[in-house]
């Protein structure tokens, strides 16, 4: 993982709209968040990759393939996946998936593909700047996001046992509107180009995807809670988690959770989630886990894999 070194405080953001340390840490679990003052979305990318090719003893060259996810990248194009592998001086394959906060885990999908196909070593890379695409007037939305990245590298195996991903398109619920160009021609509306979302429906749909996605993975791979160490959720809400535990009968403390120090960082989540566990000496070889995401699109997905 790497994240930024500004934290930012919910004291801080209390400075710039009408909120709260009582209300974030209450209603969301954010104690506080890192912000990018120099590092693009491509830097923070670039770090995390390399840390997970450092830790796997894995060389650049050694890549088949890199896959990328933001919804906060530098530009349209070239893709994130294409300006970590000329960071890196790779000569791989590298494209990005988009899935907003879910991606993490369609990439993890696209890669098995690959590895079916013959690949060796895949590596698959999230990284966000949100504070890029936040309104910082809205304090609906600035409050719960943060910057960072993560990356994992995989290798040829059989440990990514069942994954689930459920696709609700629309734009009623989580919208991030592109930049609205300058066409002499267009007479549509031209929305800011930032992150848009109905916090409520959000919730709703977060809390029912991580309950029956879990509770459905266990049951058609014939586990029950017992032999999961850690379910590894996408980090957007304490309260999504705590009622996602209720609803689905999943123990609080399966759950890895480090929302109070990052916030969301969509895409960047989950990896920081496993980079965090994995380094504390949290997860052991053998080790079967859960990943579980929701996000924009609306998606939706969950994993099992074994460590
Ligand atoms: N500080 C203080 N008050 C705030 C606030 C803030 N940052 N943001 C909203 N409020 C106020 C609202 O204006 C509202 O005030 P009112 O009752 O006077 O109208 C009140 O708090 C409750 O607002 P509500 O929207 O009902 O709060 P909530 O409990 O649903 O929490 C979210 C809002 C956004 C934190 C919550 O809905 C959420 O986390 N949703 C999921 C978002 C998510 O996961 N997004 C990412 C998807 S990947």
């Amino acid at each position: 993982m790497y994240v930024p070194e500004k934290v930012v405080t919910n004291d801080d953001l209390a400075q710039l709209v009408d909120t709260n340390d009582e209300w974030i840490q209450k209603r969301v679990g954010i104690k506080e968040r890192r912000i990018a003052v120099t590092e693009t979305t491509a830097d923070m990318g670039y770090e995390a990759a390399k840390a997970a090719l450092d830790n796997a003893g894995i060389s650049p060259d050694e890549l088949d393939l890199i896959l990328g996810a933001t919804v906060s990248g530098d530009d349209i194009s070239p893709s994130l996946a294409c300006m970590v592998q000329n960071k890196l001086g790779a000569t791989c394959l590298a494209y990005d998936v988009n899935a907003a906060c879910s991606a993490f885990l369609f990439l993890l999908e696209t890669a098995a593909g690959y590895f079916a196909r013959g690949a060796k070593n895949v590596l698959v890379v999230g990284a966000e700047r949100m504070s890029r695409i936040v309104d910082w007037s809205d304090r609906g939305t600035c409050v719960i996001f943060g910057d960072g990245a993560g990356a994992c590298v995989l290798s040829a195996g059989d440990n990514y046992h069942d994954s689930i991903f459920t696709v609700r398109g629309g734009d009623d619920v989580i919208k991030i509107p592109a930049a609205p160009g300058k066409s002499p021609f267009w007479q549509g509306e031209t929305p800011e180009p930032f992150v848009r979302m109905n916090g409520q429906e959000t919730f709703k749909y977060a809390v029912t995807a991580i309950a029956n996605d879990v509770n459905a993975l266990l049951e058609r791979n014939n586990l029950t809670l017992d032999d999961i160490r850690w379910i590894v959720p996408h980090q957007a809400n304490y309260r999504i988690i705590e009622s996602a535990s209720k609803r689905g009968g999943i123990p609080m403390e399966k759950f890895y959770l480090n929302i109070d120090r990052f916030g969301n960082t969509s895409s960047a989540s989950v990896p920081i989630a496993l980079d965090e566990l994995n380094r504390a000496g949290k997860l052991d070889r053998g080790d079967k886990i859960i990943l579980t995401a929701f996000g924009g699109g609306l998606a939706n997905a969950a994993c099992l894999l074994t460590w």
